[in-house]
Order: C-alpha cells, then structure tokens, then sequence
C-alpha cells in the first residue's frame, strides 16, 4: 500500500473513502482536495431542511471537529484540481489550480457532479442552480412569502425546492419538460401519483413543455419564455435540469472516460494506482446488466467506503440495489431498484389515493425494484429482501 494517498473531492464519497482508508489502517498521508472552502457536509437538507429554515448550517458537516481530526487529512479546501499526470509508473501527480503539484502513490477520483444549465443561460440575479451550500445560501433568502418561484425540471432537486417554495409561501410554477416527470423512473402511473403533489400543494405544473430562454431585465431574472412561447413571470428561477459529471481536468490523462469515470467493480479505473468512486463513475452493474452512474446520497456514501476496501486490499465487487429517498410537501417517497419504468406495478399495502402506501415492481414474475410513499416499515423490509437478492 502506498505512503501518499490523495483524495480528490471532499465531499460525501471522498469523505467515506478516507474514514475508511483508517479505520482499515492507512496510516499514511492522506491529501484531500475540495474546490468549495467548506469540510465536507451533507447536501439532502439543501433542498428542504435548510433551505426552509427549519435547520442550519451546523447539522450540515459529516463529522464532528473531533472525527475530523481524528481522519486528520491534510486539506486542500477552496483549491481545484486541474490537471492528473499519469504519465508514471511509480506516481500520480495532482496539480491544484494555484500551481500546487501533489504526488501520490494512489489517486481516488470523487470529483462529483454539476448541475447542467440551460443553453446560453445568463449569470442574472435571481437565477440559481442548486447543488452546493453557497447555492443553497445564496437561494435561501430569496423564497420569501409572495414570491413568485419558477422551477424549471421536475425532478427530485425541482420537486424538493418547489415544495420548499410553497412552504415559505412562493407562488409556485414547475416547467418539466417531459409529459411526466420521473416516468422513467417510476413508470407513468407511480410517476403521476408521486407528480400529484404539486397541485395537491398549490403548485401549477408545466408539463410536456421546455424552458426555453431566461428572461432578464437590469440584471434581475424576470420570468421564463417556455417552448410553446408562453411566458412566466418569475421573481426568482431555479434551475434543476439534472447534473454533469466533473472530468473535464481528466482530460489530459489516461484515465478513461466515458459519460463519467469509468472503473471496474473495484473502482479501478484504467490506470493502475487510480481508483474513482461515487456520482463521478460509470461502473459495470450485474443487476443493472450495464455500466451505470449513480447520483443518490447512499450510492456516494457506499461507493467511497467499498472503493477505499479495494485500496486497502480487502475489497469486494461492488453492485448494490440503488436507493433514493425524497421529502416533497412533507411527504415522504423512497425507491430502491434500477428504473423500472417498463415493468409490472403491484401495490402491497396502503392506497395511492392516499398517497401512503408501497407497491413492487415485476419483470417476469420477479420483483425488482420498490416505491413507497410514507410508509418507511412495509417499504424498507422489501428493500432490504431485493437487496439480499
Ligand atoms: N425545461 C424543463 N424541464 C427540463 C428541461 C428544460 N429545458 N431540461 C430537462 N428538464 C427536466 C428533465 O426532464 C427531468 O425531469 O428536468 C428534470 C431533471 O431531473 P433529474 O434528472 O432528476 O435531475 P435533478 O432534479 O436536477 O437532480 C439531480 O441531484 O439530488 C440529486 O439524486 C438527485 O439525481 C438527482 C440529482
């Protein structure tokens, strides 16, 4: 095992990788490198918690000082990593935005994602993104009573910031391009129940129909002129289109790459001493019978620890049951499985007019994935049975 390992992305996935790496007995140096200037910190209250006011920030690290310290990194906060050099054999060079180079005996990539923006999307008061905590501080006194709030994308970031709005008394408007937001995830009639709260909850949806333009005034976003040439107005815009993965600095390396990190089961990429874990990766997934990437919370946490085993020696294929939870209009929502878009949908307890229940999902008579509307019990025993499975 090496004396240096470096860590860069200092946030959910390469935080575990370095709890890991010692509490499995890396004693060594252990370099992690983050471009935001915080410690890393827990991004799911962004969107609710947080954002609605009813936590602050000091919930948010992953650690006490103590932990910590105790991992003791050598941090790299505030700093980016643009360059790998992986040109030799005995190390890989890091090279940080302020010239800094760090060489390593292992690399573990946990660069994470970006939120896309829309095309030709202007810099404007008003407008965000949200992803990292100064979005969400920057998003956060914006969504005051009265506010007329446009998301556009109906996804879990605009479902949750759209149901956060009407809690703090937006005016709400989500744009989701599709006929249906989260169909490919959860087939049509899952996805239309989930889609439900919206207008359960005062928000007006948009559906089957793009933002197509921004539109700003003195600097101040105004509203959004859609697809079919409507225009909404808006005091504040949130953009929530999906995410990008972070290779760009990759680039000049021999690290393959291909709609993400690619590594094998390990987290090994395809340069020997260089492993990459969490949303940043493609990696090969039996259950899915393809090379995914995966953006859920658990997937960071997990992926990190399992490809930090592998550094150690003691690692084992990784292929786990993916696992989201969302909180919209105070309902709970939680889905394990791959999209199941095309497969059988049974309902195991409850009422989905109710919006509380639990219902399988079946491909050839086997079950594959689960969704459950706040029914956490029925929901997490099922899970836990597709997992083992
Ligand atoms: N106008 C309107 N809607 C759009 C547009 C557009 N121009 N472009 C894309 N969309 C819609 C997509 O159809 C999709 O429903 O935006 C939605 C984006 O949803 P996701 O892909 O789920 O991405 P997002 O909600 O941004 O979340 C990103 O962060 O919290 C994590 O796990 C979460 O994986 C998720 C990730």
């Amino acid at each position: 095992m090496g004396r240096t390992i470096a860590v860069v992305g200092a946030s959910l996935a390469g935080w575990s990788a370095c709890v890991t790496l010692r509490s499995g007995g890396f004693d060594g140096r252990l370099v992690l490198i983050g471009d935001e200037p915080h410690r890393p910190y827990d991004r799911p209250p962004l969107s609710k918690s947080f954002l609605a006011g009813a936590v602050g920030a000091d919930v948010l690290p992953l650690a006490t000082r103590e932990q910590f310290a105790e991992v003791g990194p050598d941090w790299r906060l505030g700093r980016r990593a643009t360059s790998l050099d992986t040109a030799r054999l005995d190390a890989t060079t890091v090279t940080l935005d302020d010239g800094e180079r760090i060489e390593a005996d292992v690399v573990l990539i946990a660069t994470g994602t970006r939120p896309r923006t829309l095309p030709g999307q202007p810099q404007a008061t008003g407008l965000h993104t949200l992803r990292t905590l100064d979005d969400a501080l920057a998003l956060k006194p914006e969504l005051a009573e009265g506010k007329r709030l446009v998301v556009v994308g109906g996804g879990f970031i605009g479902a949750e910031v759209a149901a956060t709005g009407r809690e703090l008394g937006c005016e709400v408007a989500v744009v989701e391009a599709q006929p249906l937001p989260l169909a490919d995830l959860f087939g049509e009639r899952m996805a239309e129940t989930v889609s439900g709260l919206h207008e359960a909850h005062g928000s007006s949806l948009y559906l089957g129909v793009a933002v197509h333009e921004v539109l700003v005034s003195g600097g101040r976003v105004r509203g959004v002129r859609l697809g079919d040439g409507r225009e909404l107005p808006a005091d504040v815009v949130v953009v929530g289109i999906g995410v990008t993965p972070n290779t760009e600095w990759l680039r000049g390396s021999q690290v393959a790459l291909d709609g993400g990190v690619l590594v094998d089961a390990y987290g090994a990429t395809s340069v020997p001493g260089v492993y990459a874990a969490g949303d940043v990766v493609r990696f090969p997934s039996g259950r899915a019978g393809a090379h995914v990437r995966i953006e859920h919370w658990t997937h960071a946490r997990d992926h990190g620890a399992a490809v930090a085993r592998a550094i150690l020696g003691v690692g084992e294929p990784y292929d786990p049951l993916p696992y989201v939870w969302s909180e919209q209009y105070g309902t709970m929502l939680q889905f394990a499985g791959y999209p199941a878009a095309d497969a059988t949908v049974a309902l195991v307890e409850g009422d989905l007019a109710e919006r509380r229940f639990v219902a399988e999902y079946l491909r050839d008579g086997r079950r594959v994935a689960v969704l459950g509307m706040r029914s956490p019990r029925t929901f997490t025993r099922i899970r836990k049975e597709l997992s083992r499975a």
